[in-house]
């Protein structure tokens, strides 16, 4: 496919039973990843927590292992996240030095380290609230301009890269999503390089409609910007009143991730498509279960690693569009 076709994938000892490197299931896990995806995102291992876990120590192990399986099997790499108010070190939170120069180490850092090897970075993860208002943080409270700042540095450090701005539920708040893209037009007419917008698209299996989801694609495309799908999942126990998914259920999932493929691929034209990311390879690992703390089923592959029926919809909306 001319798409990008990425997963998020564990990597750390931490991620115990998800991790590509360290878990029981590592080798099938390696297997389905490289035979149906193009491109990996490390789903918590690139994140400053883990990746600059001291002011003046970096932890490359488990991202390096990344890129190298990626670079073996001939896969892109996309990167995540260099800024965000989750997934913080210590010393982040308390940090009481120069927050210019340190955010500047921070992302010169990293992507100069990768920069031979991955195209594409989530700059800024989830800055904006839902009704469109700047979010509390660590970072809005000591460098009030670090989302232009940290474009700029991590532009600097890799002219060459795809530079995104990514959050979630801007598919269907139009509040928050013209926060977003007031926000990218000013670093443009600043002369800062912005690619494109990230759609996380954790969803579910009513909202949002088809339409919200055309309108904000269409939107950012009239803005000049891609569009990225950079963590796509579909829970189908919002109310946590299912307790398996059963053949109707599965069915709805297949029609579902169908409709969003195809959409894409018609509303967004080629040359503004970033590609499209799933947010896990099986159910076994979603954060939906871990942090809903009842049952779905969000992604493409079963407990057992095997293709569901939303595999099926998804490969319909590549093979027939
Ligand atoms: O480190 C502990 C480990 O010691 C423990 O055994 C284990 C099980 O309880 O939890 C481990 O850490 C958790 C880690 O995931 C690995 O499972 C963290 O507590 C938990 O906070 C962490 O959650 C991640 C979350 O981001 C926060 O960083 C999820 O895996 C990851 O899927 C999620 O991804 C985010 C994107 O980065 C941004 N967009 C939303 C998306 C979903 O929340």
């Amino acid at each position: 496919s001319p798409v990008t076709v990425g997963v998020a994938v564990g990597i750390g000892r931490f991620e115990s039973q998800a991790s590509l490197r360290y878990s029981p299931e590592a080798k099938a896990l390696q297997q389905t990843v490289a035979r149906e995806f193009n491109q990996v995102v490390a789903e918590n291992v690139m994140k400053p927590q883990y990746i600059h876990p001291s002011e003046n120590s970096y932890f490359w192990d488990d991202a390096d292992y990344l890129v190298d399986f990626a670079k073996q099997h001939d896969m892109a790499v996309h990167g995540h996240t260099l800024v965000w108010h989750q997934a913080l070190p210590d010393w982040m939170n308390t940090y009481s030095g120069n927050w210019d120069d340190m955010l500047k180490e921070h992302i010169t850092t990293i992507v100069s380290h990768y920069a031979a090897d991955i195209d594409s970075w989530d700059v800024v993860n989830e800055a904006f609230l839902d009704d469109g208002s700047p979010r509390q943080s660590i970072w809005q409270t000591n460098l009030p301009d670090y989302i232009a700042k940290a474009f700029n540095y991590a532009n600097q450090a890799d002219p060459d890269a795809e530079l995104y701005y990514n959050d979630y539920n801007i598919a269907g708040m139009s509040k928050k999503l013209d926060a977003v893209l007031a926000m990218a037009k000013s670093l443009r007419q600043r002369n800062i390089e912005i690619t494109g917008i990230g759609f996380q698209m954790h969803i579910d299996r009513y909202w949002p409609s088809l339409d919200n989801i055309r309108e904000a694609f269409q939107k950012t495309v009239a803005a000049g910007l891609k569009v990225r799908i950079s963590e796509l999942d579909i829970r189908m126990n919002v109310n946590g009143t299912e307790t398996e998914l059963s053949p109707e259920l599965a069915h709805l999932q297949q029609q579902r991730y169908q409709d969003i493929i195809l959409l894409y691929l018609n509303t967004v034209p080629e040359e503004y498509r970033g590609g499209i990311t799933f947010w896990g390879v099986s159910d076994k690992n979603s954060w939906v279960n871990y942090y809903y703390q009842h049952a779905d089923w969000p992604l493409l592959f079963d407990d057992k690693l095997q293709r569901k029926a939303a595999w099926q919809g998804v490969f319909n909306a590549f093979t027939s569009h």
